[in-house]
C-alpha cells in the first residue's frame, strides 16, 4: 500500500472499494452556506423564523450555539424544522463564554461581521483547522468600521473582538474573491448608519444578498461586466420570514461524480441548489463530456433548484479557467477525482484560495492522487491531472487533515479505483454531510469503517 499521505492516528480508517454500478434517487442535506445565513439573519430579525431543510451538520450547529449565546433562541422542532426567535439588528448580547465555531470558517467570519458593529466584547476560537486559517481578511475591513481585535500572529484564532459603539459605514473592495469576506462586511453594515458597500471584482456566491432581501433589507446590486457593487442600507427592520433550504450542490457533487466514474451508474439528486454562482462544477463536467441532466428546474425560497441526474460515461480532460474558481471553490477535490478518471490532461487554474480552506487542499489533493497512482503536478497555483483513461490504481491511505471534502473525494475515488482507498479519519465529514457513508451505501457503494 502507498503511504505517501498517511498519518498516525487511532481513529479507525474508512475504506472504499471498487464497486458495481451505483443506482438510485437521493436527497442530500441542506446547503451549508444558506443554513448559516438563515440562522444568522433569523437572529437579527424581529419575530420567529421557521427554517425547513436546515443542514444539521456540525458547522451549522456551531452557528446555532453561538447565536443562542448571543441572545437569540434557536431551536429544533420535532418535525425536523428549526426556529429562530430573533432579537433584531443591534440587540446581540455579550456572550458569557468563548464562542467555539469548530471547523467552520463561514461561521467564524460571518459572526465576526455581526459582532464588529455591536458594542460588546466576544472571544472566538475553533478547532485546529480553523485556528490555522486566516482571519486577517475580515479583521482588516471590520477594523475600518471601528471594531478592535486582538488576534494571534497572522490574524489567527483565538481572537477577541470589541465591536464599535459608533460604527462608520465603509466602502470596501475585496482583495480576494471571498463570499465570506463580502458577507462579513455586509452583516457589519446592518448595524451601521448609512450605506455600506462591497465591490467584488469577481462575483462570489450571493446567498447573503438574496437572503437579506428576503428578510426585507434594501440591497442595491450594480453589475458591470464581472464587477459587482453591493450596497446595504444600515438599520433595516428585518422581519422574520420562512426559509426552505435547498440541497447543497457542494454535497451533491460527491454522489453525482461517483455516478459519472463508476461504470454503469445512474443517480438522481433531488432538490439541489443550482444558483449560477455555485454551478461551476456542472460547467466543467459537461465540458468533460459528462452525461448530466437538470430536471424539473424551479425556485424555492429565493434560490433556483433542480433535480440533477448523472449517468456514467467516458470523461475527457479539460482546461478550467481561473475565472471559474469562485463559482466552484469547494468542488476542486471532487473535480480532481473526476479528472483522474478521465482521458487526457485536466488543468485547473488559479487555485491559490485552495491553500487556505479547511486544509491546504491544493497539496492535499495532489498528495492523495499521487498516492493513488495518478499523474499529478502543481505548477504555481495550477493543478494538473493527467488521466490515463483507465482506472486509477488506488491502494492508498489518505490523510483527511480535518477536511471533510478531502475525505469524501477520496472515498469516491476508491469506488472507481483498481484497489481500495482508505481515509484515516471520516469524522470531519459530519461537518457538512452527516449520513454521507450511509447514503452512498444506499446507492450500492462499498464503503465501510475498519476496526
Ligand atoms: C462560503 C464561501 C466559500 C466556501 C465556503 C463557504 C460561504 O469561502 O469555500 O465553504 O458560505 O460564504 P470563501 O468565500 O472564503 O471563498
Amino acid at each position: 500500500m502507498a503511504h505517501s499521505a498517511a498519518s498516525r492516528t487511532t481513529t479507525p480508517t474508512t475504506l472504499a472499494q471498487p464497486s458495481g454500478p451505483l443506482a438510485g434517487t437521493i436527497r442530500v442535506p441542506g446547503d451549508k452556506s444558506i443554513s448559516h445565513r438563515a440562522l444568522m439573519l433569523g437572529a437579527l430579525a424581529i419575530g420567529k423564523t421557521e427554517i425547513t431543510g436546515l443542514l444539521q451538520g456540525e458547522d451549522v450547529l456551531a452557528t446555532a450555539a453561538a447565536l443562542n449565546a448571543l441572545g437569540a433562541t434557536v431551536a429544533r422542532l420535532d418535525d425536523g424544522r428549526w426556529t429562530v426567535d430573533g432579537i433584531g439588528v443591534g440587540a446581540l448580547a455579550e456572550p458569557e463564554d468563548v464562542l467555539d465555531l469548530g471547523n467552520s470558517g463561514t461561521a467564524a467570519r460571518l459572526l465576526l461581521g455581526m459582532l464588529a458593529t455591536h458594542p460588546i466584547t466576544a472571544f472566538v476560537t475553533g478547532d485546529a483547522s480553523l485556528r490555522r486559517r486566516p482571519m486577517g481578511r475580515v479583521v482588516e475591513p471590520l477594523n475600518r468600521f471601528g471594531a478592535r481585535f486582538v488576534a494571534r500572529e497572522g490574524g489567527r484564532l483565538p481572537l477577541a473582538v470589541s465591536g464599535a459603539a459608533n460604527p462608520m459605514p465603509i466602502s470596501y473592495r475585496l482583495p480576494v474573491p471571498s463570499a465570506q469576506v463580502k458577507s462579513a462586511v455586509l452583516l457589519a453594515g446592518l448595524n451601521t448608519p448609512g450605506e455600506t458597500t462591497v465591490i467584488e471584482p469577481q462575483p462570489t456566491r450571493d446567498h447573503t444578498e438574496r437572503m437579506l432581501r428576503h428578510f426585507g433589507a434594501t440591497v442595491i446590486i450594480e453589475a458591470e461586466e464581472s464587477r459587482r457593487r453591493i450596497t446595504v442600507e444600515g438599520f433595516p427592520e428585518l422581519a422574520a420570514a420562512p426559509i426552505t433550504v435547498p440541497g447543497d450542490p457542494s454535497s451533491a457533487a460527491f454522489p453525482l461524480v461517483a455516478a459519472l466514474i463508476v461504470p454503469g451508474s445512474e443517480v438522481t439528486a433531488e432538490g439541489v441548489g443550482i444558483n449560477p454562482l455555485r454551478a461551476g462544477l456542472l460547467e466543467c463536467l459537461r465540458e468533460m463530456g459528462a452525461d448530466i441532466t437538470l430536471l424539473n428546474p424551479r425556485e424555492e425560497g429565493g434560490e433556483p433548484v433542480a433535480d440533477i441526474r448523472a449517468r456514467a460515461g467516458t470523461l475527457t480532460g479539460a482546461d478550467i479557467p481561473a475565472e471559474r474558481a469562485p463559482r466552484m471553490i469547494d468542488e476542486y477535490p471532487i473535480l480532481a477525482v473526476a479528472a483522474a478518471c478521465a482521458r487526457g490532461r485536466t488543468v485547473m487554474r488559479g487555485l491559490s484560495e485552495l491553500r487556505v480552506k479547511e486544509s491546504d487542499r491544493l497539496s492535499g489533493i495532489a498528495e492523495g492522487l499521487a498516492g493513488c497512482g495518478v499523474n499529478v503536478a502543481i505548477e504555481g497555483d495550477d493543478l494538473i491531472v493527467d488521466g490515463a483513461g483507465n482506472l486509477p490504481a488506488g491502494d492508498a491511505l489518505i490523510a483527511t487533515r480535518l477536511d471533510h471534502r478531502i475525505g469524501m473525494a477520496f472515498l469516491v475515488l476508491g469506488l472507481a479505483a483498481n484497489q481500495p482507498v482508505r481515509i484515516d479519519d471520516a469524522t470531519p465529514i459530519a461537518t457538512s454531510f452527516p449520513g454521507f457513508i450511509e447514503l452512498m451505501r444506499g446507492l450500492g457503494a462499498l464503503i465501510r469503517e475498519e476496526g
